[in-house]
C-alpha cells in the first residue's frame, strides 16, 4: 500500500473541501477554531507535503525549513502577502493562491461599502434601533449620491473590473489608475478612462483601492493622498490594509480632508486604529470580502485542487504564484 500525503490545514474550511482533501491525503487539521500559534506550525509541519494556510499566516523561512518535506502551500485567498513567496522558490516548494472564484463576491462587497457610506446606511440603522426615529424629515441623515458621481479605481485587474461593472449600472463615469496603462480597446470595452494615480486622486468621488500589497502599494494612499483628494470624497479599502496609512487616514477624517471611508481590511489586523471606532462617517466591515458560502466553499475547492495537482498527480497546479519553482 502506498503512504498517502500528509497535508497540514492551519484552520478548518468548508466541509466539501476537507472530504475532498481526506479523500486524497492524509490531513492533520488545526483542532481549534483560531488562528494556529506559529510554534504550532512549525510543529506539526514536520513531517508534511503540503500547508493549506490563510491570510491570516505568516508563512515564513522558518516554517519552511522546518518543513523539509514540504513541496506546496496553499493558500486560502487571492493575496498571498502573507507568504514569502521568494524563500519557497529558493526551497522549490510550490505557492498557490484562489483567484477568480471570489472576484465577483469581492466587487459585491465593495458595492456595499460605496453604497453604505454614501448613504449612511450603518449610521441610520443605529439611529433607528437606539429609538431616535422620530418620522420622515428633510435633512435626516443626508448623504452624497452614487449615480452619477466619478469612480476612482486603484488597480483594475480582476475585481477592479468587476467592480467597473457594478458601477456602470449606477452610470457612474468610471476612472482608473494601473503601472502600465491597458490598451485603448479594453478601456472601450470596460468604459474606464485613464489617469495618473494623483489624477484619480483629485478627480474622484469615490476612491476604490483593489491592488495586491507588495513593496510598491505599502502605504500607496498616505498623507499626500489625503491633501489631494475632494473634500466630498470617499475612500473605500476592500483589499490589504497596509495599502492605506491607517493613521493619515484618521487625520484627514477629523481635519475634515475627505468625507468618509469604508473599510473591509485594517493595518494592523486584527487591530483598528481606536478613533476610527468613533467616526460615525467610517464603515468598518471585519475582512468579509471574499466571505459568501458560495465564494467559501469554492475557494475550499481550489485550495484542495492545487494540493492534489502537486502531491497526488506530481502536475503543475493550476493556480501557481511561482511558476519559476518548474522550470528546469
Ligand atoms: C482575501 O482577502 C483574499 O485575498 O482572498
Ligand atoms: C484579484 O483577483 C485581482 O486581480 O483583482
Amino acid at each position: 500500500m502506498t503512504t498517502k500525503p500528509r497535508v497540514l490545514l492551519t484552520r478548518l474550511l468548508p466541509q466539501s473541501g476537507i472530504d475532498m482533501l481526506k479523500q486524497n491525503v492524509e490531513l492533520e487539521i488545526n483542532p481549534e477554531d483560531r488562528v494556529m500559534p506559529k510554534e504550532h506550525i512549525v510543529d506539526r509541519v514536520r513531517d508534511k507535503d503540503g500547508l493549506v494556510c490563510l491570510l491570516t499566516d505568516e508563512i515564513d523561512a522558518e516554517i519552511m525549513d522546518a518543513g523539509k518535506a514540504l513541496k506546496v502551500i496553499a493558500n486560502y485567498a487571492v493575496g498571498y502577502d502573507n507568504i514569502d513567496v521568494q524563500e519557497a522558490t529558493k526551497r522549490k516548494i510550490a505557492v498557490t493562491n484562489t483567484p477568480g472564484v471570489l472576484t465577483e463576491t469581492t466587487a459585491d462587497l465593495t458595492f456595499a461599502l460605496i453604497l453604505s457610506v454614501a448613504r449612511r446606511i450603518v449610521e441610520g440603522d443605529t439611529l433607528l434601533r437606539e429609538g431616535k426615529f422620530t418620522g420622515w424629515a428633510p435633512m435626516l441623515l443626508l448623504g452624497s449620491d452614487v449615480c452619477n458621481k466619478t469612480l476612482g479605481l486603484i488597480g483594475f485587474g480582476r475585481i477592479g473590473r468587476a467592480v467597473a461593472r457594478r458601477a456602470r449600472g449606477f452610470n457612474m463615469r468610471i476612472i482608473y489608475y494601473e503601472p502600465e496603462r491597458l490598451s485603448g480597446d479594453i478601456e472601450e470595452e470596460c468604459g474606464v478612462e485613464y489617469k495618473t494615480i494623483n489624477g484619480l486622486i483629485r478627480d474622484a468621488d469615490y476612491i476604490s483601492v483593489h491592488t495586491s500589497l507588495n513593496a510598491s502599494t505599502h502605504h500607496l494612499i498616505s498623507e499626500t493622498e489625503f491633501s489631494l483628494m475632494k473634500k466630498t470624497a470617499y475612500l473605500i479599502n476592500a483589499s490589504r490594509g497596509p495599502v492605506v496609512d491607517e493613521k493619515a487616514l484618521v487625520m484627514a477624517l477629523k481635519n475634515k480632508q475627505i468625507a468618509g471611508c469604508a473599510l473591509d481590511v485594517y493595518e494592523r489586523e486584527p487591530a483598528v486604529e481606536k478613533e476610527l471606532l468613533t467616526m460615525p462617517n467610517a464603515v468598518l466591515v471585519p475582512h468579509i470580502g471574499s466571505a459568501s458560502v458560495e465564494t467559501r466553499t469554492k475557494m475550499a475547492m481550489m485550495v484542495t485542487e492545487n494540493i492534489i495537482a502537486v502531491l497526488v498527480h506530481n502536475t503543475t497546479p493550476p493556480n501557481i504564484v511561482n511558476p519559476e519553482v518548474y522550470e528546469k
